[in-house]
């Protein structure tokens, strides 16, 4: 799908400073319902700090975001997930004594559920069927990659709109990272849009439509992955 239908993200001129240091400095990114975008940058770009603003972690010093045309500055990262904006974070951040379906209920209540719906967690399933066999095992007993799996179907729960993921990919041997690529097509098929930030190029590439760069808290390239390879990946320039 293409950016020019309706707007499920759009982010206008964000700024963000740690104190004195800008970590963003003018961010305007639009993603359209349905679609799967890219965010890629080195490291210290500033692409956690914007999807932390985009979920409501972080208040923008300046710059605005709505979502699905509402406005979205100030408002609480539990409103947002409430509205159906949901952060991956970066590290999983799973509870690793716990069991796997104890991370999808109780997870689903930092999302401020009360009860998760029996059917957010069917889908979380459906989308992940190896974590139905593994329901009972502690989470920290599995493979990195399925921990990851954890940590998105803990998303899911929360029935979101659109999902921030933040280096999903981290870690992940290369099959693992063909697997998460599916299931993000799977999502994608059911209507959930995707902003993937990533370092892993060839991981994002497979996984999304287009993409934007992040240079110095700027948005460095905004176009399509062809475009942004023809061009050298302007990922490290400044
Ligand atoms: N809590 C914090 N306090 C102060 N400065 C911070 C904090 N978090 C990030 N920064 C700084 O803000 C800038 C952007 O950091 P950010 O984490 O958004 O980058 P990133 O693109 O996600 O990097 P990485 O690829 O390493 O995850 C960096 O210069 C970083 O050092
Ligand atoms: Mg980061």
């Amino acid at each position: 799908m293409q950016a020019g239908g309706d707007a499920a993200l759009e982010a206008q001129d964000l700024v963000f400073m740690y104190d004195a240091l800008v970590a963003l400095r003018g961010v305007s990114i639009r993603v359209g319902a349905g679609e799967a975008v890219g965010i890629v940058g080195v490291n210290g770009a500033g692409k956690t700090t914007l999807v932390k603003v985009l979920a409501g972690f972080l208040r923008a010093s300046s710059g605005s975001h709505t979502f699905l045309g509402r406005e979205m500055s100030g408002v609480s990262a539990r409103r947002h997930m409430r509205d159906g904006l949901v952060l991956v974070p970066e590290g999983r951040q799973i509870a690793t004594r716990l069991t796997v379906e104890d991370n999808l209920t109780i997870g689903a209540s930092c999302y401020g559920w009360r009860r998760p719906e029996a059917a957010a967690i069917a889908f979380a399933y459906e989308v992940f069927p190896e974590l139905r066999d593994h329901r009972a095992r502690s989470a920290g007993a599995l493979s990195g990659g399925q921990q990851q799996m954890v940590a998105i179907a803990r998303a899911l729960v929360a029935r979101p709109k659109m999902l921030l993921l933040d280096e999903p990919s981290q870690g992940l041997a290369p099959f693992l990272q063909e697997r998460l690529a599916g299931s993000f097509h799977s999502l994608q098929e059911a209507g959930i849009t995707l902003l993937v930030v990533e370092q892993n190029l060839s991981f994002a590439r497979q996984c999304t439509d287009r993409v934007y760069s992040i240079v110095n808290g700027l948005v460095g390239f905004d176009g399509g992955w062809e475009q942004f390879v023809a061009e050298g990946g302007l990922i490290g320039s400044h």
